[in-house]
């Protein structure tokens, strides 16, 4: 079971506790926090978030990420983490 800390996305700050088998922008959907997203196949970038904290593991990924940056359709938590928008 990990933690995800969400800091103010859509106005709120919240903590899912998931069991890392489903993406975090599932998880996020899954919890009524919503995200821009597009293809959910790691290919477009829409999906972008921060990791501010913790550790993912991504499945597919063709966008050039900047540090710290993961795509929420494909990154599944490897540990409690911490997630903002890209701001
Ligand atoms: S929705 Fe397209 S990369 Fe995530």
């Amino acid at each position: 079971m990990f933690r995800i800390d969400v800091d103010n996305i859509n106005g709120k700050n919240e903590s899912l506790y998931v069991f890392g088998d489903e993406s975090i922008l599932t998880e996020l959907e899954n919890n009524n926090i919503l995200i821009n997203y597009n293809c959910r196949q790691g290919h477009c970038g829409s999906c972008i978030l921060q990791l501010l904290e913790g550790d993912v593991m991504h499945q597919e990924c063709l966008v050039p990420l900047s540090s710290g940056e993961i795509l929420a359709c494909q990154a599944r938590p490897a540990s409690d983490i911490k997630i903002a928008v890209r701001g």
